[in-house]
């Protein structure tokens, strides 16, 4: 790597987000690591907007650590109930409960340390050290390697670990002497803000002269990955019971989709569903379509008073329950509107 580069691109970044970045998110302008660990977790997977009202709920039920760590695990996923990929959820809490028992209900001061809890890996280990305690290590999530990898012209093959491998050592050799908390929050704002996946917005960037993706003239092929996700599809049916107002739910197992939710007992086909309420008036509700990360999810709701008789397995929730037990977002909603 030039040497200019690796002595220009962090001061760059450092003064650009002073004058243009984000500077008023209720996680920034602390070093209280709980408050930025439950932002980087919550922000992994998952956009600012839809973060803020999770974040502002999470800190006024649990407002430290040790709280969290109290909680039970059915709890923090009724609060996380819509964020979605919920072994967040679980890690969020298993780590807190860490915190809590193994280090005294301080989070470790090191990112090594903060990376041998539960849902910590080495880019969201780096922020936290990187915001709290201005540790000089490098940040390497989807939009980092977006922003590096245009800017390096990086053509190694990020579905390779060997490849992410150079990544994470070019970023650690571009790291500044100083303001590295500033610098980090920079790259993310760049991410964010600039150098978007589909069209980088290159005449405002402020490391546009020193981008080689730019000068090769398309920095959008950049960074390389050649492992495309094979989506599916799956299909379920769904009943919807009730009974003097009560709703009947089931708990998913803790592993897989929507691990630990309560959802509607789910069948794989429309006759399951029918042949677990017989003697049941069955309306057809219209159709969810909801997409997760590795297919699409067709779900069919089957609506009925519950008739005399045996009915499937599960709990039976009063609506005015609901809202604590953990719903996933699409069912939420079917509910909310019907
Ligand atoms: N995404 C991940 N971390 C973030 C942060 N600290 N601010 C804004 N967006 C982020």
């Amino acid at each position: 790597m030039p040497e200019a580069l690796i002595q220009d691109f962090g001061k760059t970044v450092v003064a650009w987000q002073r004058r243009h970045g984000r500077h008023t998110l209720p996680w920034q302008n602390t070093r209280d690591p709980y408050r930025v660990w439950l932002s980087e977790v919550m922000l992994q997977q998952t956009q600012v907007t839809t973060v803020l009202g999770y974040y502002e709920r999470f800190l006024t039920r649990w407002p430290k650590v040790t709280d969290l760590a109290a909680a039970t695990l059915d709890e923090v996923l009724a609060q996380w109930a819509g964020l979605g990929y919920y072994s967040r959820a679980r890690n969020l809490h298993g780590c807190a409960k860490a915190v809590a028992e193994l280090h005294g209900g301080a989070f470790p001061g090191t990112a090594a340390g903060l990376q041998t809890l539960p849902g910590i890996g080495r880019s969201t280990a780096a922020a936290i050290a990187a915001f709290c305690f201005g540790e000089r290590v490098a940040i390497l999530d989807g939009n980092v390697k977006r922003v590096l990898g245009r800017v390096l012209a990086f053509d190694g093959d990020l579905a390779s670990s060997a490849a992410e491998k150079r990544l994470w050592d070019l970023a650690t050799e571009l790291l500044p002497e100083q303001d590295v908390d500033r610098y980090t929050q920079g790259l993310m704002d760049l991410g964010a803000t600039v150098c978007g996946a589909r069209s980088p917005d290159c005449l405002i960037c402020p490391v546009q002269p020193m981008c080689r993706g730019q000068q090769q003239g398309d920095p959008t092929r950049y960074p390389v990955k050649t492992r495309k996700l094979k989506r599916g599809r799956r299909e379920n049916w769904w009943l919807w019971v009730e009974k003097q107002g009560q709703v009947l739910l089931h708990q998913r197992p803790a592993t897989g989709v929507w691990a630990g939710l309560w959802t509607l007992p789910m069948f794989d086909d429309e006759a399951s569903a029918r042949a677990a309420l017989p003697g049941g008036e069955l309306a057809t509700l219209p159709r969810i379509q909801h997409a997760l990360t590795h297919f699409d999810w067709v779900l069919h709701t089957l609506r009925a008073d519950a008739p005399e008789g045996a009915l499937p397995g599960g709990t039976w929730v009063a609506r005015e329950k609901l809202a604590s037990y953990a719903l996933p977002a699409p069912l939420k909603k079917l509910i909310e509107e019907s």
